[in-house]
């Protein structure tokens, strides 16, 4: 009796490779890391590795974000939540630009940092450059007792659990929940959110973790993109508001591990130049699950459809004005427009996924990238 056993496929737990575990762990990751920051009743945040007072929120004057790659992407929406939750203005810096610049941080000043590693080189020494310039600073990151988790002066912790593979996938979308949180909680203490809106958000993200399944119901559909995309050489992502940050985190996905060119555009800059790329059957993914801009990016779409582009429409379910001017169609589970984001990014990772397998790449660990970047 012999046992054979490879550790590395148990630890894949059945998956063909990491990323698409990690992908499936989402629904775990997200209520770990939402679950003991919601009070019993569902009705409002707690954080109590924070416990900030009304007037720890209200001296703050303006927050700076700052992280690499795709938790830049996760500042990007932070910024939106922020601001329109607690109604604080936020500035987001790639950490490499911002140690690098002479920054106008103070005293006044919270300084984010996201990092799923909490070993970033250049947002260790961001986070540094923040605080010798006054600033009070959060770290949200994954890994407990990391450089970057002793440097902050204070951390929230993402639950996702260990992430194997390069391209970020669980990190991202409980980065997102963690943030999202963050700006209920600063908006109930400066008193900025109403108590019934911060109920229904929280109601609605309470829901994500089942509503995934509706998503991973219809991976097939995904896959069979990937086959059409397979030997393209460009695929451009297009989104307004919240869509826009997550095109850039689609295309970064899709880059990484397919190697196909991708790039988002903001919907409003197509005629700025991108148009001039837009030929016959090049694929557009256009996001259009925020409700406010729908109109806007309906015009999009058809200036894109306009020049023959092969248009995939992401959106909420029930949507059908752009179903009726797209190729194809992603449903994407009704929430609120808070909400959206951390769903409507899966098949953007699954997309990117099943375009690199198809292509042969090895998808875990693609050319050129570490997953820590500890060096300049
Ligand atoms: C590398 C990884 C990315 C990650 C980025 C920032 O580029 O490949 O997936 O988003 O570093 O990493 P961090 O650990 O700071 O979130």
């Amino acid at each position: 009796f012999e046992v054979n056993w490879d550790a590395e496929a148990a630890e894949k737990g059945g998956f063909e490779h990491f990323m698409l575990k990690e992908i499936y762990e989402q629904p775990k990751a997200i209520r770990d890391t939402m679950s003991c920051r919601i009070a019993n009743d569902g009705t409002h945040v707690v954080f109590d590795e924070l416990k900030w007072t009304p007037e720890d929120v209200k001296s703050i004057d303006k927050i700076l974000i700052t992280a690499c790659g795709t938790a830049y992407h996760a500042g990007l929406l932070a910024k939106y939540f922020i601001e329109k939750i607690a109604k604080i203005p936020v500035e987001v810096d790639i950490a490499s630009e911002y140690r690098y610049r002479d920054p106008l941080t103070d005293h006044k000043t919270l300084c984010i940092v996201i990092s799923q590693s909490g070993e970033t080189i250049d947002t260790l020494a961001a986070l540094k450059e923040a605080k010798r310039r006054g600033a009070r600073s959060l770290a949200v990151t994954n890994v407990l007792g990391s450089s970057i988790s002793r440097e902050a002066d204070q951390v929230v912790y993402t639950w996702a659990g260990p992430e194997i593979a390069v391209a970020s996938t669980k990190a991202y979308t409980t980065q997102l929940v963690a943030l999202l949180l963050l700006s209920l909680y600063m908006g109930q203490l400066n008193g900025e959110l109403d108590a019934e809106l911060e109920g229904n958000i929280l109601s609605d993200l309470m829901n994500v973790p089942d509503q995934c399944q509706q998503i991973f119901d219809h991976v097939e559909d995904i896959h069979a993109y990937a086959n059409q995309f397979k030997e393209k050489e460009d695929v451009f992502f297009i989104g307004r508001s919240m869509d826009y940050a997550l095109a850039m985190e689609g295309a970064l996905k899709l880059k990484e591990i397919s190697y196909i060119h991708a790039e988002a555009y903001a919907g409003g800059e197509l005629k700025h130049g991108t148009l001039a790329l837009i030929i016959s059957g090049v694929p557009v993914i256009a996001l259009a699950t925020q409700r406010n801009v729908e109109e806007k990016m309906i015009s999009n779409i058809k200036e894109v459809k306009a020049r023959d582009a092969f248009v995939v429409g992401v959106v909420q379910e029930h949507d059908t004005e752009v179903a009726k001017c797209v190729d194809a169609i992603i449903t994407i589970p009704k929430t609120s427009n808070f909400v959206v984001p951390i769903m409507t990014v899966i098949p953007l990772q699954l997309l990117a996924y099943y375009t690199a397998v198809v292509r042969g790449n090895d998808v875990d660990k693609p050319r050129n990238l570490a997953k820590s970047v500890t060096v300049e």
